[in-house]
């Protein structure tokens, strides 16, 4: 099979896989195991090749990392250059590259936000944001550490972001659960029934009254992933706005988990800005790096400054070779205005996933998200419950015919290509993900 954007030349798992398959089975943790059988060999703007020269379009993007497109040529030639230089890592010795960097992500940014502080993984970040809420509420009163968090979103898998997860079965590492983290009820559009989106918060904060917590003196902190990960789900904007309110109302820090959502990847800079409140905090990661480690915390100079000198770094913070790369990504998405272009493939692309779900409405329930950023909810024809075993297959199919999508294990598929997919990459796409759902329907 063969056309301008996908060649599948082999049978899948292509020669040669199974043997390095097997290698990292006997030499790696399974926890990194249990993706498609397919070894990566290069990746390109939004194709991937294996091994054996078959060539996918990406709808994936590494997990919305590679939203300037794979081995995006200026990002590349960034790297290169601090190579050249040469110079790999400093430590948190100052240098030239780290300072023209937060600036340029700062004026990216724009306000409220003054400074960063540069990680490596997005949940160290969501973690730096914790500390900072938790910081500022010991500055206020000390009682003040609780931190409400929204159930069924994520934040990683360190302690701490585990913790502002609810992920129960993801936490039970861990023997306990911090007594001042607090979760309310998601508003999903399916659970509102009938209730205005501040009716909705105003019961989940009730009950964290019931339970004893007192917004005033106990609440440091509200955490929100900028939309709930697997289904792509965003809030109400009412929603957001009235916990902007109960914020201020009570100094409360707003954060905003931007891992997936930030760097244009909902056709706006940052995915928060699409609630039209002012964050605190916000936590980023994945795509702002274009492929290397990059990840940070964005806020105010008085509440990044809270940490005394060295209570807040890392080996990797702020290393040149990352913030070279930064850098590239900031220029790439500006200059091509990717988050513009974003906006304006996802209309393309929710034309065609709206079409689907009128072509499939047996099958699919919703079609969910923003910008270059979406979720196919899949049920059975009969019952109409979540069906994640089709969702599986169909997910397989796809990838048997060419197409990366992200396979959540949940009812959802999860589209993300990078923001500089060609239109027709993206349509094809979309064509062969029908393909897929019309022939495992059939079976
Ligand atoms: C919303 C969200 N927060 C945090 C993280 C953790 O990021 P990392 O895997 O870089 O630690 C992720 C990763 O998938 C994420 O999607």
């Amino acid at each position: 099979m063969s056309t301008v954007h996908r060649s599948i030349k082999t049978a899948i798992p292509a020669p040669g896989t199974e043997e390095i398959l097997a290698s990292l089975d006997c030499y790696e943790s399974r926890s990194m195991h249990g993706q498609f059988p397919l070894i990566w060999d290069r990746a390109v703007d939004a194709s991937v090749f294996d091994i054996a020269g078959n060539c996918w379009i990406d709808f994936t993007s590494t997990i919305f990392v590679a939203n300037v497109g794979h081995s995006n040529a200026r990002v590349t030639a960034a790297i290169q250059g601090m190579m050249d230089a040469p110079i790999y890592s400093c430590y948190a010795y100052p240098n030239r590259k780290r300072a023209e960097y937060l600036q340029r992500l700062l004026e990216f940014a724009g306000k409220p936000f003054e400074k960063a502080f540069l990680l490596s993984a997005g949940t160290e970040a969501t973690e730096a944001a914790l500390k900072l809420m938790r910081m500022q509420g010991q500055k206020l009163g000390k009682r003040r550490l609780g931190i409400v968090c929204i159930e069924g979103n994520w934040h990683g898998r360190t302690m701490g972001a585990q913790m502002m997860s609810s992920n129960l079965a993801q936490r039970d590492w861990i023997g306990f659960q911090d007594a001042d983290i607090h979760h309310i009820p998601f508003p999903y559009p399916w659970a509102l029934n009938a209730a205005t989106p501040e009716a909705f918060l105003e019961a989940g904060l009730e009950r964290l009254a019931t339970s004893g917590v007192d917004l005033d003196m106990d609440v440091c902190g509200f955490m929100l992933e900028t939309f709930q990960g697997w289904g792509a789900v965003f809030y109400p904007k009412e929603f957001v706005q009235a916990i902007e309110k109960v914020c201020r109302k009570h100094s409360i820090l707003l954060a905003f988990d931007e891992m997936q959502a930030g760097f244009g990847r909902t056709g706006r800079r940052f995915g928060y800005q699409h609630y039209e409140v002012t964050p605190d905090l916000i936590a980023c990661g994945k795509g702002m790096g274009g492929g290397v480690p990059l990840s940070g915390v964005m806020g105010r100079a008085e509440v990044m400054d809270l940490p005394d000198t060295g209570n807040m770094s890392s080996t990797h913070s702020a290393n040149p070779l990352v913030c070279a790369a930064g850098l590239a990504v900031i220029e790439e998405l500006e200059q091509r205005d990717l988050v513009g272009e974003a906006a304006r493939k996802g209309e393309l692309l929710f034309k065609g996933l709206t079409a689907l779900q009128q072509r499939f409405p047996d099958r699919i329930s919703d079609v969910l998200g923003k910008g270059l950023i979406a979720a196919v909810l899949f049920r059975t024809p009969d019952t109409g419950a979540a069906d994640s075993a089709f969702t599986s297959l169909v997910a397989e199919r796809c990838m048997q015919k060419g197409l990366l999508v992200v396979h959540t294990g949940r009812e959802s598929i999860k589209i993300g290509p990078p923001l500089t997919i060609a239109d027709q990459a993206l349509l094809e796409g979309i064509d062969v993900l029908g393909e897929a759902i019309a022939e495992v329907a059939a079976e």
